[in-house]
């Protein structure tokens, strides 16, 4: 069933989240409302684990508030509002997690489950290029082949 929406600009608080992640630059705001409406709303206190090593991925998660630890084999890195996490057990079939993430402070974020991930990517090529691009950053990180 279809969900009224204010005409203009889409208000809604998900999709002014969504608008600050660079990830999604160039996105119209509808596009940034089907992906907000795809979305789940998680919220975790401080040191609550999101993500273990070796377990299947169910889905990555955009930081609205709070700061989470990634914690690589090599070191800690932090993520805050705007950087995601989850999207590299996404990115194939078979894949599991390959750090663990915890909540530094409380944390909340948006959620979007394989199903959802799979339908941003085949819709946007542009995110998909963009995410392509983080996730080998950071393989190439925990390879200990780049320094950043
Ligand atoms: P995934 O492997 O699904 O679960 C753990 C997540 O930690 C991973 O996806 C990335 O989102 C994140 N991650 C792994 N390594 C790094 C890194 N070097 N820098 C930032 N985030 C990372």
């Amino acid at each position: 069933p279809a969900r009224a929406r204010p005409a203009g600009p889409v208000s809604d608080a998900r999709v002014d989240a969504l608008r600050r992640v660079p990830l999604f630059v160039g996105l119209a705001d509808e596009d940034l409302a089907a992906i907000a409406d795809a979305a789940n709303e998680v919220e975790v206190p401080a040191g609550q684990l999101l993500v273990q090593p070796g377990e299947a991925g169910t889905g990555m998660f955009f930081i609205c508030d709070g700061t989470a630890v990634v914690e690589t084999r090599r070191e800690h890195v932090e993520l805050g509002p705007g950087q995601f996490f989850g999207e590299l057990a996404l990115m194939k079939p078979d894949a599991i997690r390959t750090a663990r993430v915890r909540a530094k402070t409380p944390l909340r974020c948006l959620a979007l489950d394989r199903a959802s991930f799979r339908g941003l990517v085949a819709t946007h090529p542009e995110v998909a290029a963009s995410l392509i691009e983080v996730a080998l950053g950071r393989l190439a990180e925990n390879a200990g082949v780049t320094d950043d």
